[in-house]
């Protein structure tokens, strides 16, 4: 059986801005991430993500990169960086970073070089093309969308020629079919490797490659529709990973986890990621992200979630990934709602929070808390688009609003359920001003619900989500259970029932059997095949268990260990 430092870790993914501020500019750092690893060590994460620090104009947050080599100002500088590597090796915590290479920033100087004539030795680093002209009339070379909203082209008058950029207008997308790019590309990963950090969360991975520059057919109500196959998944993206993993990553002793949207396969994501695949040690997929019915809601209480669909978005991956390869397990991150607001229940915070953090820590995969997750910090109730911070969800605002112009409220509504925003507000330390996130104005507002929802609290608390979570992760990592938790086979038990989730581990000779309950009301689950061994972790004091069947109260989430009847 294959066995890495990564299979046995727990993750904790960072966003630097909202984390900590360290030096009381209102902006969270580097210094205020250094701050927090005890706190992080406490938790018993032993890996931690940390998204862009790189200097950057901010147009996306830092996924914008305008020196690879360089820290953004306001986060710190590279001292800062040596520090925090050095403290949390010490502490046996290994960091991975993002590794940002479908695009950098426009104000990137091979950018610059780049849109300066079309003979320019940078010119090929990008991608650019002519217009089309129809009627007359000039247009981007094709009708294709991007993920920020608009055409994935912009106009450029130096060269009177557009260039390619499927997120905003500020990030144009490397040409990786330039021997060039890859190999600038190479170096910027082997500098920070040699820096001291363990490995990298590789952004947008999937788009490397390009379709024909044919038209979108897709849904022709749209001006530029965004298809997705025309750029992720396609057959080049996995000559560029093994060409970076034979010279780069197979070096070292690194960590390798992509960023696979875009709809990945099954089959892509194995390509990705098999034990085999010499590309990838691991690739995040977004399959159980889209389980309940935001779409068709503007209330955040009239959340609805599709037990089913989570049971197969996960079993899937589970299933796929046995034997072949490993996989992340994380519910949400910073693109996307708060887990809480999501997929848990307002009505039992704590009951649900629990229930969710089992759901996925018992199952086989690398477990990754996205910041605040582990004190059940919640989506923030926007009710204006100037409380947004982040492009997407500004554009997604207006979108709405273009749909139905007579309904602003709707419009806010609507785009504050899915906001980027939600996971980015300041993370809540305290019951004190700005939640202890700064002792001044933060660069975004602080969730009004933080004197009830911080990690003060929930320190102090001995039966917190934050001490359900410690407990998880205690268990993972070491002790009776670490192995039938870590390597042991997953199988997904009752795949119809829409209101629990129940699954077995196994490992030699070893089982537990987990139990999920989705519902607000009491649910039996009959154990009559099982003889129950202990107790391995729940999120009630007391079962209630009668004539072989267990009588679950709302959201409860119940681990056994169990042997099956033969
Ligand atoms: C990834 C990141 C997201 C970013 C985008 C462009 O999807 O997770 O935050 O905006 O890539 O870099
Ligand atoms: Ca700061």
């Amino acid at each position: 059986m294959i066995k890495k430092w990564w299979m046995e870790s727990v993750g904790y993914q960072i966003y630097p801005k909202s984390f900590l501020d360290g030096n009381e500019d209102g902006i969270g750092d580097l210094l205020g991430i250094y701050s927090k690893l005890d706190y992080l060590n406490e938790l018993g994460v032993n890996l931690i993500w940390i998204c862009p620090f790189y200097d950057s104009p901010m147009d996306d947050n830092g996924y914008d990169v305008r020196n690879f080599f360089d820290v953004y100002e306001k986060f710190g500088t590279m001292e800062d960086v040596k520090k925090l590597i050095d403290k949390a090796h010490a502490l046996g915590i290994r960091i991975v970073l993002d590794y940002v290479l479908n695009h950098t920033s426009d104000e990137h100087p091979w950018f610059i070089e780049s849109k300066k004539s079309k003979d320019n030795p940078y010119r090929d680093y990008y991608i650019w093309h002519e217009g089309k002209t129809v009627d007359g009339i000039k247009s981007e070379p094709t009708n294709w969308g991007s993920f920020f909203g608009g055409s994935c082209w912009n106009y450029d008058e130096t060269t009177d020629s557009y260039y390619m950029k499927i997120f905003s207008n500020k990030m144009p997308d490397l040409n990786w079919k330039n021997e060039a790019v890859q190999q600038e590309m190479m170096d910027v990963a082997r500098k920070w490797l040699d820096y001291g950090i363990d490995g990298f969360r590789i952004d947008a991975v999937s788009h490397l490659d390009r379709a024909e520059l044919i038209d979108a057919k897709v849904d022709q109500t749209e001006k530029y529709p965004l298809d997705w196959h025309k750029f992720s998944n396609l057959p080049k993206v996995h000559d560029y990973l093994k060409k970076l993993n034979q010279d780069v990553f197979a070096k070292y002793d690194c960590l390798t986890i992509g960023e696979v949207g875009g709809e990945a396969s099954i089959e892509s994501g194995l390509k990705y990621a098999s034990f085999d695949s010499n590309e990838l040690s691991m690739v995040f997929n977004f399959d159980h992200n889209w389980c309940n019915n935001l779409n068709e809601i503007t209330n955040p209480k009239k959340i609805k979630v599709n037990v089913i669909c989570l049971k197969q978005a996960f079993s899937k991956w589970q299933y796929a990934f046995r034997d072949h390869g490993w996989i992340p397990l994380n519910w949400l991150n910073h693109d996307q709602p708060r887990l809480m607001s999501h997929y848990g229940n307002y009505r039992y915070p704590k009951a649900s929070g629990k229930m969710l953090a089992t759901a996925l820590h018992m199952m086989r995969g690398t477990p990754f808390i996205f910041q605040g997750e582990e004190i059940g910090m919640t989506n923030y109730p926007f009710e204006d688009v100037t409380e947004f911070n982040d492009i997407s969800s500004k554009n997604s605002y207006y979108y709405h609003l273009e749909q139905e112009p007579d309904d602003p409220v709707k419009a806010i509504k609507k785009a504050a359920l899915k906001s980027r925003d939600n996971p980015r507000t300041p993370m809540q330390w305290t019951k004190e001003p700005y939640a202890g996130f700064s002792i001044t104005d933060p660069f975004m507002p602080v969730n009004p619900n933080y004197k009830k929802i911080n990690v003060e609290q929930n320190l102090k608390d001995k039966d917190s989500l934050f001490h359900h979570y410690q407990q998880l992760i205690s268990l993972r990592r070491k002790g009776t259970f670490h192995d039938v938790i870590t390597y042991g086979d997953y199988r997904m038990l009752d795949p119809e029932d829409d209101k629990l989730y129940t699954y077995m581990r196994s490992y030699q000779d070893q089982s537990i059997l987990v139990i999920n309950s989705f519902s607000t009301k009491k649910e039996v689950y009959d154990l009559s095949q099982y003889v129950i061994q202990s107790v391995v972790i729940s999120n009630y004091k007391k079962q209630t268990i009668k004539n072989q069947k267990i009588i679950l109260k709302p959201f409860e989430s119940i681990v056994f260990e169990v042997k099956e009847k033969s």
